[in-house]
């Protein structure tokens, strides 16, 4: 459910909406200066979601045994670039036995080459869990977060190149489960004349039945990158037990010792 929103996060996600509303093409900054301009919220449009059900064909786990799923990517510098992913089958119940992270490696293969794969980077792993000592809440314990930092460090190891295309495979190469060839790009080195042309800012995601068209019209303008501020998946508006969300918790269930979360939708947000 999007109604309690962090105001700044709603304020930007509904700018973006109002410009795709207009159909036009967003000039990039390279056409400009321009003043900058924003665009009032057409109140005819539809404001919030349901979420989708952890169920839905889109909100599945779709990998098997220790593939990877829900691969992100998180820039840190034109010359270093974090790839995150998850493996393995979070546990929410009475009885919920943590992962060991140390027995799935955490790997990536890259290379300018498709199919490629010179350098090898290998990072960490770590699982997390929630649990509650009140009776009628489940625990819950995550799958294995893998996060691996390719970067330059002790002056012989190379650093990624700024504005270059990498293909890259992550997972564990001994099981084997590596993922399927992806791609990025790093950030260009900054310049008066270089920088990322177009920078779309989305914010209050969710898992909801409009969260995979709001990421189509972003992408659909060929942005350099998109930057997340925030508020990814709601678990909040949740028992521990799952069922369907509710607007306003307290008044749902007043009677609730904690204020309690579902996990399973919080690690699914990569699944958007
Ligand atoms: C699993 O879901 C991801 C993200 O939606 C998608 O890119 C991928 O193609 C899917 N894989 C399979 C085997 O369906
Ligand atoms: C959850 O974990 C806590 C802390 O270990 C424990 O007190 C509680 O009984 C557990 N709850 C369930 C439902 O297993
Ligand atoms: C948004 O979700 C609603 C259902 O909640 C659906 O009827 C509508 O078609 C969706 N809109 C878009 C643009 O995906
Ligand atoms: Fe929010």
């Amino acid at each position: 459910m999007e109604l309690y929103c962090s105001c700044i996060a709603s304020v930007i996600f509904l700018f973006l909406v109002g410009v795709a509303a207009n159909a036009q093409s967003i000039p990039t900054t390279l056409e400009g200066p321009f003043q900058p301009v924003t665009r009032s919220f057409d109140p005819s449009l539809r404001r919030g979601s349901d979420d989708l059900p952890m169920d839905h064909p889109r909100l599945k786990k779709n990998v098997t045994s220790m593939f990877p799923e829900q691969i992100a990517l998180a820039i840190s510098s034109p010359s270093s670039m974090w790839v995150s992913w998850v493996t393995g089958d979070a546990q929410i119940g009475l009885n919920v036995t943590p992962l060991d992270p140390s027995t799935v490696a955490s790997e990536v293969w890259y290379g300018k080459e498709s199919g490629k794969y010179l350098m090898k980077r290998k990072g960490l792993s770590m699982v997390y869990s929630q649990l509650y000592p009140f009776e009628g809440l489940w625990n819950y314990t995550s799958g294995i977060i893998h996060h691996v930092k390719i970067d330059g460090c002790m002056s012989f190891i190379e650093g990624l190149e700024p504005g270059t295309k990498y293909y890259y495979k992550c997972g564990d190469s001994a099981f084997p489960a590596m993922s399927d060839e992806k791609v990025f790009e790093t950030m260009p080195l900054p310049g008066p004349d270089r920088y990322p042309r177009r920078i779309a800012v989305v914010g209050d995601l969710g898992l909801t039945s409009n969260s995979t068209t709001t990421i189509d019209h972003l992408t659909a303008n060929d942005p350099s990158m998109i930057l997340m501020i925030g508020d990814l998946a709601y678990a909040n508006q949740y028992r521990t037990t799952g069922g369907s969300a509710v607007s306003c918790f307290i008044c749902a269930f007043p009677n609730a010792p904690i204020r309690e979360s579902y996990q399973p939708r919080w690690d699914g947000w990569g699944r958007y």
